[in-house]
């Protein structure tokens, strides 16, 4: 590891990379009680770049590592491994950045890095026929596997061991039936098991959507028709349908070279347009398109049918700081936080509206798994700091039955805003994720998981909290062995998805 040398403010004291992978170190001490519905593992990704970039760093790049709590019988383990991926492996082979990253693509170097790794590739030097992700961004279970996730890239099957250690056992293409890259952000539908995503590319098709069957295979490329590449980050699912983003988050190769610029620009000019598909469609003529107000979406929330509409709750930014997308990272950053909106596309009249939810901030939308394409009622998310990226100062609850009051602060609990737990001042955290309290009845009777760095004292903590009443007593805090970097998304693998895990 060379982070030392890194002469980025993105990798200073509290966003350096770790130098070493933990395995699993037991019994860490307990504050409160790990109730029996946590047993499983906790688990969060995001980058940990193992070598010095070749140019800039971007703060999407880096390898994936992995930090998991194994939680059994109120007991606790952490875990940090990097997700193998060949990209990884290839590069310990020489001991050096040799693949591209975002933060490469800028410019004439980006196109010369470009010429290179093509060169590279063609001499056989670098293999990237095994796609050359980072699989950084995020986890989901789907068919008796744990996959990390990132969206340049196929997935890669992570095993999660009786112990919480994490062992990669491969990129996984759907016995070769997945030849482009796959969202971040597929959806699992908890009644059919069937997983849908979709992939996108700066070269047609731009847009490729797939349906994998609960038992694992996967169906024919559906190619969806828009005008030019962009980066989608997430979509939706209902019952019926797919609903996908064609959002002015535009990639631009050749602009990176003439202007000097990043691939990646947003085109405050252009609408929105939300295409609803249904779901099980062998191409894209059914597909019904809606254009609303220029925005950009990171993340959905969920999404169901009512009546005639379709109905999707959303982050949305306006606005979109193109440095927090798609530049380098700077000492500070103005970020404008995306807020929670609901969107209603009228399938049998063809309009669509948007409503504000409520004006405070969100990002990192979660919510109870069980009502995913289901009407529900409750939305959990994360605060970020208006001042960096990937800090979280805050976990927030939204009411989907109560109205935004009028007149609140930004941040003031009330109206739709059920609950605030701060951190405190210089604390951040992750993604929160919820959990299910047993057999619990009711929407928000569960637990909101999350890790929480203190730069005060250099520790980091794992904390549960209750999602009911937000309370500021915290359910439990675990002490980790040492600091957790702050990264991306965060997920829950229960005990009963960690037994039935296949390698098949
Ligand atoms: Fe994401």
């Amino acid at each position: 590891m060379h982070d030392a040398s890194l002469p980025l403010s993105y990798l200073s004291r509290n966003f350096a990379p770790l130098r070493d992978e933990t395995p699993p170190t037991k019994d860490l001490p307990v504050h409160g009680t790990l109730p029996g519905c946590l047993n499983g593992e906790f688990l969060r990704i995001g980058p940990n770049p193992k070598f010095v970039p070749l140019a800039g760093y971007h703060w999407v790049d880096g390898d994936g590592m992995i930090h998991g709590v194994r939680i059994k019988d109120g007991k606790a383990a952490y875990v940090s491994r990097y997700v193998r991926t060949s990209r990884l492996k290839q590069e310990e082979f020489f001991g050096a950045a040799k693949f591209m990253k975002i933060g490469d693509l800028k410019g004439v170097f980006g196109l010369l890095t470009t010429i290179m790794q093509q060169v590279r590739n063609n001499l056989k030097v670098l293999d990237n026929s095994y796609g050359d992700g980072t699989a950084n961004t995020s986890l989901i279970y789907h068919h008796g596997k744990l996959l990390a996730l990132h969206e340049a890239d196929k997935p890669y099957v992570v095993k999660v061991l009786e112990d919480g250690d994490l062992k990669t056992l491969g990129m996984i293409d759907y016995d070769k039936r997945l030849t482009h890259s796959f969202t971040a952000h597929p959806k699992v539908d908890p009644v059919t098991g069937e997983m849908f995503t979709f992939g996108y590319s700066v070269i047609p098709p731009y847009l490729t959507y797939r349906v994998i069957s609960k038992n694992g295979i996967m169906h024919d490329p559906v190619t969806i028709t828009i005008s030019e590449p962009i980066m989608m980050h997430d979509f939706a699912i209902t019952k019926n349908y797919a609903i996908f983003m064609d959002l002015p988050m535009l990639l631009k190769p050749k602009e990176m070279v003439k202007e000097n610029k990043m691939i990646i620009s947003f085109d405050p000019t252009k609408k929105a347009r939300f295409g609803v598909l249904p779901r099980y469609a062998k191409d894209d003529l059914m597909i019904r398109w809606f254009e609303l107000p220029n925005c950009y979406i990171s993340h959905t929330a969920n999404a169901w049918e009512e009546d005639d509409e379709v109905v999707l709750i959303t982050c949305r930014l306006e606005n979109p700081n193109i440095d927090m997308v798609g530049g380098y990272v700077k000492e500070k950053l103005e970020i404008c936080s995306s807020e929670l909106y609901e969107i209603r596309f009228n399938m049998k009249t063809g309009s669509a509206s948007q409503k504000k939810l409520s004006a405070s901030p969100i990002e990192f939308p979660k919510i109870n798994e069980f009502y995913t394409l289901k009407k529900h009622r409750y939305v959990y998310g994360t605060i970020l700091d208006n001042s960096a990226v990937l800090k979280v100062i805050g976990v927030i609850k939204f009411d989907l039955h109560a109205e935004a009051e009028e007149g609140k602060k930004m941040l003031e609990v009330g109206g739709n805003i059920k609950g605030i737990y701060e951190l405190g001042q210089g604390r951040y955290g992750s993604e929160a994720v919820y959990v299910p309290r047993g057999a619990a009845e009711e929407e928000d009777d569960g637990y909101l998981l999350f890790f929480v760095h203190d730069e005060n004292s250099g520790k980091s903590c794992l904390k549960v909290i209750d999602a009911k009443t937000m309370s500021d007593e915290t359910v439990a805090v675990v002490e980790l062995p040492h600091r957790v970097p702050y990264g991306f998304h965060a997920f829950f693998l229960t005990e009963e998805q960690l037994l039935k895990q296949t390698i098949t």
